[in-house]
């Protein structure tokens, strides 16, 4: 697919490391699982959100902006990641936070909350959890526009046709990595929350006409409602690009039995799953996205949902300052 027409900010030199992980694939009695290390992304931290937002920047740039706002839960990689790149950028940033339990965003709390701060957040809005924060961003920016700002809103998660541009990308950057390396990869796991990340490296894929299986473990909402938000952002995603493509929608594969009681709520198999990449890979998972998504590739192996001898890569999509703020869960 032909990325070159849309303007787009760079924030990460050259490609993310895709790892064989040998000493993982036979703790848990295989398959094969690979890793794309998207957590050693550029901007602070790294994550999925620094790959979304080349395209979102470079959208605002070209737009005049000298103000993002977005939203997120109280610990957001990607609020974090906005902020580093208006950082990067020379522009400022204001947040709207929502709080599922009201009261928890705590300005001294560890985290990403910590880096907000550090990362120079203008202005933070918290508000309950069910607010409306499209309407909550407006308001941010009508606010900004009467102090003589021109604002830009990036939605939640960063996950619009613009996002999911930066994961088409990554598509694209895999099968490069896949072909060089001589290594077939016979299916994707990745978490989703917001399915921009989902979206974008589906439609990549088959853009190129590479039909790699790619399951969703959410840790948000259930399966139905992900996989039809995954349907709309792909045909948004292409119709942007002018790209006829129609994909049918029994490859749009979502699990949700892996969120537990709820978004950011932690699980054991999700415990469980952080100790054992961290213990026989040395690389760290976050308690929110990719600790539910590696405890979903674990139970999906267990139900032998990947043949034998497949080759499975994992989307490390980032989060760690999440495991900073969760400390007394894998502490002794
Ligand atoms: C670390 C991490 N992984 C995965 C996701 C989910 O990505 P998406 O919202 O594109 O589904 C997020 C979203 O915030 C995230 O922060």
């Amino acid at each position: 697919m032909n990325l070159t027409y849309f303007p787009r900010r760079h924030y990460t030199q050259g490609q993310t490391p895709l790892e064989k992980l040998t000493r993982f694939s036979q703790a848990i009695g295989g398959p094969n699982i690979y890793i794309k290390r998207d957590d050693l992304l550029g901007l602070t931290e790294g994550g999925n959100k620094t790959r979304k937002l080349e395209f979102l920047i470079a959208d605002a740039l070209a737009q005049g902006a000298d103000t993002l706002i977005t939203c997120g839960g109280v610990q957001s990689n990607h609020c974090r990641l906005t902020l580093a790149a208006a950082v990067k950028e020379g522009l400022k940033c204001r947040l709207v936070l929502s709080e599922m339990v009201p009261g928890s965003y705590n300005p001294q709390a560890n985290g990403n909350v910590l880096l907000y701060h550090l990362l120079n957040v203008e202005k933070v809005n918290a508000v309950p959890w069910g607010t409306n924060l499209m309407a909550e961003m407006q308001n941010a920016a009508a606010e900004a526009i009467a102090e003589g700002r021109k604002p830009y809103i990036i939605p939640m998660g960063g996950s619009n046709h613009l996002g999911a541009l930066g994961y088409i990308a990554c598509a694209e950057e895999i099968m490069a990595q896949a072909f060089a390396a001589g290594l077939p990869i016979h299916h994707v796991v990745l978490p989703d929350g917001s399915a921009g990340t989902h979206s974008g490296l589906l439609l990549g894929f088959w853009g190129n006409n590479c039909h790699i299986p790619v399951t969703g473990v959410s840790v948000l909402n259930p399966k139905i409602v992900l996989e039809n938000r995954i349907a709309e952002l792909m045909q948004q995603t292409a119709d942007y690009m002018g790209v006829n493509l129609k994909i049918a929608p029994d490859k749009i594969v979502c699990v949700d039995e892996y969120i537990g009681p709820g978004y950011t709520l932690p699980t054991a198999d999700m415990v469980d799953a952080v100790r054992l990449l961290a213990s026989t890979e040395g690389i760290l998972l976050d308690p929110t996205y990719t600790g539910k998504a590696m405890a979903g590739l674990i139970g999906l192996a267990k139900q032998g949902y990947f043949k034998k001898n497949d080759n499975v890569l994992f989307l490390h999509t980032g989060g760690l300052p999440g495991l900073y703020a969760n400390t007394p869960l894998f502490t002794p």
